[in-house]
Order: structure tokens, then sequence, then C-alpha cells
């Protein structure tokens, strides 16, 4: 058995099954009519069953984000947050904002101590490390402004798969093996998760009644039935008995936004992606203004000439990422400036092609390696709609408390602000204060759902996990599949690298250097680090299996589940 990338953190000895081999692609999956692409097929089922009954793309993703939250409780969530972006037939395009907020009593220093120093586990464990919960929001505001169908249809599924419970594989097992410690610390968590205080065996049938109620009061009362009234209650209950924040009016103050993505050209290509609270669609569109000055395709993707130069822009957007970026409800977001030409010349300039630039040593951070427990769904229609959804509780099963008698897990969001200037957090991420905590304010996110056109015509949809590696998973497989023209399965399998400015590491899965380009790197001035896989990019082509490839047989889509996920699955009709 191979470890889901979600479990490789959880546990030092996960690492051991998560292996170092490079993933392997299959072929992509066609379809003609739809296509759903989440990390659970169970959840994959629920879209396209919705597609087939005449669901539009943004009714097929609400019954994923709704389902992933009982079969996937890894990542998926009612008790987290995310972001959607949508691309509509029509050509136009619309982001909605669903990040958890810092509750009305959160303070810049709630996490560190009379000495100033972070309480280790404040920010990532318990109660106190949960923001006010968006999913619920964000997914019940997508059906209402663009769905076409109702709450509790498009809830029955999840109802079902709580209520009546689903058969544990053995990937869903080995997620309850490797949080099982954690979850047994929390008696509600426990209860849900745990059999005789220990991980259910694969085979097990998981019964979540309690989520199934809350999820029936959402079917019945919309965002209501969790923001209001007994669930709303409950998880303030639970929160204040936990030591947490979240009080009932921070539920009835939670507000989704929609706002306006982010967007910039690449090579003739229209990227559209994640804008502020979120850094991903402005960093991603950075690195792609950047590197669209450099021949990568003749350069060739395994040159040390590509890798430099490509690990190099990786560093520098990430000081702008890390330093300069926010909830634009509270900060100046200088999202034109990072994305003017002017500014991706600036930053080719700095660029030395012979050598690296270092990182500063203002300190060390320590690499708290991957941490991706997030997931990504990419959902396409008949229409041509289309929905990247990217949604997350932070870290593994979240805070790994559960809300009471809701049965919902909470997240450890309040981790992605800035604990204190300079320390770094659970990705390793050392960030500014323009991402300080303050009350009703989001954390910044790295997700990147984001969807590309080329004159005027859907191409692709896709997303994935990983902390700030979500970054450059999205960026490399719109490089693979634009510069390198590869298939959507070998541009999402391909193997990645990742440098994120601090720490100063070029870090690369396993298969992705020959031992004389990591030789040479290293003659350049990069730490090269080979580890384990990581990110899970879920992804939709439209019109052939790869951009240089027709299709065939009447097919347009083209499914990917990314390999290093055991239960994603792609499904057309
Ligand atoms: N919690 C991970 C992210 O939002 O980037």
């Amino acid at each position: 058995m191979r470890l889901p990338p979600a479990l490789c953190t959880a546990i030092a000895a996960a690492a051991v099954a998560c292996g170092l081999a490079a993933p392997v692609a299959s072929a992509p999956v066609a379809a003609s009519h739809g296509m759903v692409v989440s990390a659970h097929r169970l959840a994959t089922e629920a879209g396209v069953d919705v597609l087939r009954r005449g669901g539009n793309a943004i009714d097929a993703a609400v019954a994923v984000g709704y389902a992933l939250a009982v079969v996937y409780p890894v990542a998926g969530n009612l008790g987290g947050g995310g972001f959607m972006t949508i691309r509509f037939a029509d050509g136009s395009s619309a982001f909605l904002d669903f990040r958890e907020t810092a509750p009305a009593a959160a303070t810049e220093g709630m996490y560190l101590d009379a000495l100033g120093t972070p309480v280790p586990q404040a920010s990532t464990r318990g109660h106190l490390a949960a923001g006010v919960p968006g999913s619920v929001a964000g997914l019940e505001h997508a059906r209402e402004r663009f769905g076409t169908l109702d709450g509790a249809t498009l809830l029955a599924p999840a109802v079902a798969l709580a209520e009546e419970g689903f058969v544990l594989e053995e990937d869903d097992a080995a997620m309850l093996v490797a949080a099982a410690p954690e979850l047994a610390r929390d008696p509600a968590a426990a209860a849900i998760y745990l059999v005789d205080g220990g991980p259910p065996a694969s085979g097990a049938r998981l019964v979540q009644r309690d989520l199934g109620a809350t999820l029936r009061a959402v079917g019945r009362e919309g965002a209501a039935g969790f923001y209001a009234g007994p669930v709303a209650a409950e998880i303030a209950r639970a929160s204040r008995e936990g030591g947490g924040l979240i009080g009932i009016e921070d539920l009835a103050a939670y507000q989704v936004r929609e706002r306006a993505p982010v967007s910039c050209d690449y090579r003739g290509f229209t990227v559209v992606s994640a804008p502020p609270p979120s850094s991903g669609g402005v960093t991603l569109c950075l690195l792609l203004n950047v590197l669209e000055g450099f021949p990568l395709a003749t350069l060739g993707r395994d040159s040390a000439d590509y890798v430099h130069l490509v690990a190099e822009a990786m560093r520098l957007a990430f000081v702008e990422r890390n330093t300069r970026l926010g909830d634009p409800d509270f900060v100046a977001n200088p999202v034109a400036q990072l994305l003017s030409d002017g500014y991706a010349a600036l930053l080719r300039g700095r660029i030395d092609p012979a050598r690296v630039t270092p990182s500063p040593a203002m300190l060390a951070p320590i690499d708290r390696g991957e941490s991706p427990q997030t997931t990504h769904y990419s959902v396409v229609d008949e229409a041509g709609n289309a929905v990247a959804v990217t949604t997350t509780l932070n870290g593994a099963f979240g805070a790994k408390v559960v809300a009471g008698s809701t049965g919902v897990l909470l997240n450890n969001e309040m981790d992605d602000f800035t604990v204190k200037p300079g320390v770094p957090n659970l990705f390793g991420l050392v960030q500014g204060r323009a991402n300080a905590i303050a009350p009703g304010k989001r954390p910044l996110s790295s997700m990147t759902p984001t969807v590309v056109t080329k004159d005027g015509a859907l191409v692709l949809v896709v997303g994935s996990p990983g902390g700030p590696r979500i970054i450059t998973t999205v960026l490399q497989v719109i490089v693979n599949l634009i510069d390198h023209g590869m298939t959507v399965s070998d541009a999402v399998a391909a193997p990645r690298l990742h440098h994120q400015w601090l720490p100063d590491v070029l870090f690369v899965e396993s298969g992705r250097l020959s031992v004389t380009v990591a030789k040479a790197l290293e003659a350049r001035g990069h730490e090269v680090r080979e580890g384990r896989p990581w990110g899970e990019a879920q992804a939709v082509l439209v019109g052939g299996p790869a951009l240089v490839t027709p299709a065939t047989d009447g097919a347009r889509y083209f499914g990917a589940a990314d390999p290093r996920g055991p239960l994603g699955a792609a499904v057309g009709y």
C-alpha cells in the first residue's frame, strides 16, 4: 500500500509507505458530456451523478464538496474553507472566497507567550486553532447564485454516505491509522473515527450520524442550518468548552465574498485564478510572466539551465508572496504592480543564469516538509461551464477536534496567519505583517483553483493541495501542457520541483533530476533536496488528451486524477 501525500507528514513512520518512486500516469479519462475529477472516487461519482441528471457544473461541484466532507475527512470539510473559480460557458467568470475568518476575539499575539515566543501547537491543534468556517456558506452561495438544483438534492449523496456509511478501503483506513493518536485526544473525534480507541480496519463501515444530521439541517435550511440555530449553538458551545474563540456571533456574521479573479496571459493562453486572500493566482501569474521571457521548450525540462531558471523564478516570486500579500479587506495588495510586465522584467533581470541568488540568512526556518491536507476538484459540464474548487482544513483532519455533537471537524487555519513575523508556519513559510492576525480577517492562502482558456474557449481546469507547493504544482501542470506538449495525465504525474525562498532549498520529487543535473545545480549553489512526492493535482483538459493532440471518437473532456492520490478518480460520461 502506498500512502497518499495527505498522510505522509502526519506521522514519521508513514514516510516508509509514502515511497520515493516517481508517480506513474495512466491514460486520460475521455468523455464527451461532462467530467469530474476529485480526490475520492465516491465524491467524484456523486458529482457525475448530478451532471447526468441535468445539473450544471456548479451543482456537481456542490455535491462533490459535501460528499468529500464525509468520505475524505482528512481534507474535505464543512468546518474549513476554500475558494471556487468558475468559468461560465458564456466566457464570463466568477470567484467565490469562502476562506475562514479570525474570530472577533482574536488578537495579533494570541499564539505567543509572555516572552513573545509562539506557544507550541497553539495555532495548529485544538479549538483555539480554528477560524470561523466558510465552506457551507461558500457551497450554499454557489448553489443559490449559480446552481439549478435544490439543496436537499445536492446534499442527498453526502447525507446517505454519512448516515448509511461507506466501506473503508485500505487507503481510507490508512488515513485514520495515521491520525488516530491525535484524534484519540478529542472524545468527540474519537467517537466518530476510532473503534475502541484505535483506527478502524479496512473493510469496516464508517457511519457519521451526527454529520448526517448537520448535513440534513443544511439541506433543509441552507446556510442558516449551519450558521444559526442548534448547529451554530453547538459549535460555539464546543469552542467555548475547548478553549476556542468561535462564538455564535462569529458564525452569524460569516460572509462569502465574490471577488474578481486574477488573470494573466501566458504564451497566448489566458489563466484565471484565485485573488487575495489567496496568494495563489498572483504568485502563479507572476511566475508565468517571468517564465514567459525564457525559452522553456527549447531549454528542455530536464536540463540544469531550465531547472535553475524555474527555481530562481520561484525563489523571487515567493519573496513577494510571503511579504506583501494579505486579506484585501485589511491590507492593500500590490497586485497590479506585481503582475505588470515591468515587474516580470525586473525579476527576470535579477536571475543570474550561472549562480543562485541566496535567500537572506536572516533566520533558519525549519523544513517542515509538505503538509498537503487540502483537496482540489475540477468539474466541467455539457454546456462548457467549468468549476475549480480548492478547499481545506489546513492540517490533516484540521485541528483534530470535532465541534461537539455536530460531527464537524474544525480547521486549524489560524496557523496560515503570520503567528509571529519571521517565524515559519506549518508549511515552513516565513511571512510578514500583511498577514498578521486581526478579528474578522482571512489568513493568506496558497490555494490556486485555476481555469485556462485560449481565444475565448475553455482549455483546462486544474488545482492541487500542497500548501505553498500548490502554486508551483499548478504552474508545472500548465507549463508541462503548454511548453512541453504533454498529455494531461503526464503533465499531472510528472515529477515536480519547488522553491519558496525560505528555506533556501530546491525541493525535487524523486525522478525529477538526473544525478548529473543535480550535481550541475549544486555547482551553481543550489541545495538540492530530493523527497517523496507532493501535491495531488486534479485536472480536466478540453479538446484532446494533450494540447497538441486532437480528440478522437467525439470525446471533448480529458480528466486526470493525480496518481499521487490513491483514492482519487476522474469520471466522465
Ligand atoms: N491551508 C493551506 C492554504 O490555504 O494555503
